[in-house]
């Protein structure tokens, strides 16, 4: 059945809702410790990008304390998942509290002015998102000229048979594995369908293009089960 926008938002919501205190477990164990490696190398090609940061779709800030890790600044975690950001803060340091300022907002509609952040970051959000070229131009807006936005997102392996072992264990076995984990077996399912619908790096490259954005490059992590895209603000 297909979901208008705003039923959409409601699904994603109440899934991310109801994984909230298992969602770093099931990422730890459904990856084999790769998510890890996946946040540490995009933190430390955000070392030394713009400030101040926006971290968006953080969850309970999984990414946004990898880039505080590489550099203590200030790191603005917004999420329309109050659980999720009232979870996250259950994990902070009384020092990484100094640093992380949850907002609670769509991704979609940033309540930012324009020209406002140096860095946005988006870890495994994109996806998630109703109308993902509307929220890419939101994320221009906001950036100041210059800026830097990093996408971290699922794709599917060019290697056709490492495709397929790929497409038996996302629909397969991790819904049983998040079942197991959360009860949820929806949530996982729902993962799957979103990671086979989402559009593949050379499309996305040119959506980023056609929006503005004077430079895009990304890479493949681990086999190209995961993309990171870095794209470019122009001078204004
Ligand atoms: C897969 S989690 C990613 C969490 C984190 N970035 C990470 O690195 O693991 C996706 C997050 O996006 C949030 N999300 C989905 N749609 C959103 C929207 N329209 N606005 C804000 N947050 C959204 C969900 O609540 C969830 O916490």
């Amino acid at each position: 059945m297909e979901l208008n926008e705003i039923e959409h938002k409601n699904f994603v919501k109440k899934k991310f809702d109801l994984i909230v205190k298992k969602y770093d477990l099931v990422n730890l164990i459904g990856s084999l410790g790769q998510d890890y490696l996946w946040r540490k190398k995009v933190a430390l090609v955000l070392k030394k990008t713009p400030t101040p940061i926006l971290d968006l779709c953080c969850g309970p800030f999984t990414l946004s304390l990898a880039l505080l890790k590489e550099r203590p600044c200030p790191i603005f975690a917004l999420d329309f998942s109050l659980e999720m950001l009232f979870y996250g803060k259950t994990k902070l340091s009384e020092k990484e509290k100094y640093f992380i300022y949850p907002v609670c907002a769509d991704a979609e509609i940033l309540p930012f002015k324009s020209e406002t952040f140096g860095t946005l970051s988006i870890a495994f959000g994109l996806r998630n998102l109703s109308n993902k070229e509307k929220a890419l131009e939101e994320f221009y807006r906001v950036l100041k000229p210059e800026g830097v936005l990093a996408i971290l997102e699922f794709s599917l392996p060019k290697v056709f048979i490492f495709k397929k072992i790929y497409l038996f264990y996302l629909t397969k076995y991790l819904p049983l594995l998040g079942k197991l984990l959360t009860g949820d077996k929806e949530a996982y399912q729902y993962l799957a369908e979103s990671i086979q619908k989402f559009p593949p790096p050379e499309e996305l490259k040119k959506t980023l293009l056609k929006i503005g954005f004077k430079e895009v490059i990304y890479e493949y992590f681990t086999l190209g089960i995961v993309t990171f895209y870095l794209a470019i603000k122009g001078k204004s």
